[in-house]
C-alpha cells in the first residue's frame, strides 16, 4: 500500500539527524545537536501560563491583544506600520506560519528561490505544494541554456552562500530569478551558520524582490538573538518591501519554550487573511493558555532581552574555543542564532555523517551533519565535483544548553584528544 503515498510524501524522509538521533538516544548522548534549550524558561512566563491554565482558558482562543504587541514590537525594532486587527496570524509556532505562507502563496510549478545551506523545513514546505525550490548554479544555467532542460523539472537546487563567511555572491542570486519566480525565502538570523544578513546584502535582496515583483517570506525566529551589538534588520523595513513580505516568527527560541507551539506571520491583510484562513482550516487556534502567557513573555523588560543575548554569547565564545582547540576549523563566528557551523579539519578523513555516528560511539556527545542543511538533489554530475565537496565538511553544534551540559561535552571531547590536542576519533 506504499504506493498510495503521495509524491510530497515519498519525498519528505526522515533526516540523518531523525535516525542519529537514535543512535544517541542508545548512547546516552550529550545532545549538541537539536536547537532547543535545556534550561528552564523564565519564571515571569511560565508562571503566567500556570495563572491561564487555572483561569480554565481551555477552549479554542484568539488572543488580540497578542497580535496588538506584535505589530507594536514591529514599530518599535523595524519602524513598520501593522495594523494589528488585519495584517497579524497567530499560528502553531513559526512553523505552522510558514507552511501557510507557503500554502497561501506557492501554486505547482512556482518558482521559490532558497539559499543553501539553509533550515530543512522550507524545502520540504516548497515540496509540499508542488512548488520548485531554484538554484542560480553556473552549471544549472549552462545546462538549461544548452539541453534545454525544462526548469521547471529541476528539484531541491538554491542559491548557494559562499564558504568560509557565509557570503552572498549578488550575480548568484540575480541569475537565479526567472519570470517563475514567486517568492524567496529569507532566514536571518541563520540556521545552520548563524550568519546575520548584512544591511548591503538586504538592500541587494529587496532591490532584487520588488525589480522581478516577488514575494519574500522571512524566517525571523531568531531576532533577538544577535552578538557583537549586531541588530537584526528585517527585510520587511527595506522601501518597497512591506507589500511584499510575509514576517515569521515565534516565541520559541526567544523565550526558550519550543514546545509551546505559538508564533505569528505578519504580512499585508489580503495575505495574512489568507494565512488566518489556512490556519483556523488546519489547526483552529494556537494553545490558548500559551497565547496567553505569550502576552506576558512579549512584554518582558530590556533586561529580559540584554540578558538573553549576553547569556548566549558567552556560550557561543566558550564552545568556539573549545571547538577550535579541539581542531575543527572555525572560519566563521556566529553572528546571531545558537548554532556553530564548524568545518571538520583538514586532515580528518571523515565526511559528516561518519565522523558524527564516531562522535556519539567515541565521544557520547551528537551534533548534526551539515549536509542535511544543503541543497541534496543536486544533479548527479554536479554532486560529484569538488565544490560540493565542502558540503559534507561541516558539522552543527547547537550551544542552546546548559553551562553544566556544555562542560560535560567539553569533559568528554577532551577525553579524546591526541598528544598534540587534537580530537582522535578511531
Ligand atoms: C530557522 C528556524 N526557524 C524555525 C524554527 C522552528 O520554530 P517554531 O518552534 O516556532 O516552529 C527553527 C527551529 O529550530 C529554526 O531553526
Amino acid at each position: 500500500m506504499e504506493v498510495k503515498l503521495s509524491r510530497a510524501a515519498k519525498k519528505i524522509t526522515s533526516s540523518s539527524i531523525q535516525e542519529l538521533s537514535h543512535l544517541s538516544q542508545r548512547c546516552n548522548a550529550i545532545n549538541l545537536a537539536e536547537g532547543f534549550p535545556d534550561f528552564p524558561a523564565s519564571p515571569h512566563i511560565k508562571n503566567a501560563a500556570v495563572s491561564a491554565i487555572n483561569s480554565d482558558f481551555n477552549q479554542y482562543r484568539h488572543v488580540q491583544g497578542l497580535c496588538d504587541h506584535v505589530a507594536k514590537m514591529a514599530k518599535e525594532m523595524h519602524g513598520l506600520d501593522i495594523d494589528p486587527l488585519t495584517d497579524v496570524a497567530i499560528c502553531c509556532g513559526q512553523s505552522e506560519a510558514f507552511a501557510a505562507a507557503i500554502f497561501a502563496t506557492i501554486d505547482p510549478g512556482d518558482e521559490v528561490i532558497l539559499f543553501d545551506p539553509s533550515y530543512e523545513t522550507y524545502e520540504a514546505c516548497v515540496t509540499m505544494v508542488g512548488g520548485v525550490p531554484i538554484s542560480s548554479t553556473a552549471f544549472y544555467v549552462v545546462l538549461c541554456h544548452f539541453c534545454f532542460w525544462d526548469p521547471i523539472m529541476a528539484l531541491h537546487i538554491h542559491v548557494p552562500l559562499d564558504p568560509p563567511q557565509w557570503t552572498l555572491d549578488p550575480s548568484k542570486l540575480l541569475r537565479s530569478f526567472t519570470d517563475r519566480t514567486k517568492a524567496i525565502v529569507l532566514n536571518s538570523p541563520q540556521n545552520p551558520t548563524g550568519k546575520v544578513f548584512t544591511k548591503k546584502e538586504l538592500e541587494i535582496i529587496a532591490g532584487e524582490c520588488c525589480r522581478q515583483n516577488c514575494l519574500a517570506l522571512t524566517d525571523e525566529v531568531y531576532e533577538h538573538i544577535t552578538y557583537d551589538n549586531l541588530k537584526h534588520i528585517s527585510l520587511a523595513s527595506f522601501p518597497g518591501m512591506q507589500e511584499r513580505t510575509v514576517i515569521t516568527s515565534s516565541l520559541s527560541k526567544s523565550f526558550s519554550v519550543t514546545g509551546w507551539r505559538v508564533g505569528w506571520a505578519i504580512a499585508p491583510a489580503f495575505l495574512a487573511d489568507a494565512i488566518r484562513n489556512i490556519h483556523v482550516k488546519v489547526t483552529d487556534s494556537a494553545p490558548a493558555p500559551f497565547q496567553e502567557a505569550a502576552l506576558t513573555a512579549l512584554r518582558s523588560p530590556p533586561e529580559y532581552f540584554e540578558s538573553l543575548r549576553r547569556d548566549y554569547q558567552s556560550k557561543r565564545d566558550y564552545m568556539i574555543k573549545l571547538l577550535a582547540e579541539v581542531g575543527f576549523k572555525i572560519d566563521f563566528i556566529p553572528q546571531g542564532s545558537f548554532f556553530i557551523f564548524a568545518e571538520l579539519p583538514d586532515n580528518c578523513p571523515l565526511l559528516d555523517v561518519d565522523f558524527v555516528k564516531k562522535l556519539i560511539l567515541e565521544a557520547g556527545v551528537v551534533a548534526v551533519p551539515g549536509q542535511g542543511f544543503f541543497n541534496t538533489n543536486l544533479p548527479s554530475t554536479e554532486g560529484s565535483n569538488l565544490s560540493c565537496f565542502y558540503q559534507k565538511r561541516y558539522i552543527r553544534f547547537a550551544f542552546c544548553k546548559s553551562d553544566a551540559t556544555l562542560t560535560m561535552a567539553a569533559e568528554r571531547l577532551c577525553k579524546l584528544l591526541d598528544a598534540e590536542g587534537h580530537l582522535v576519533l578511531h
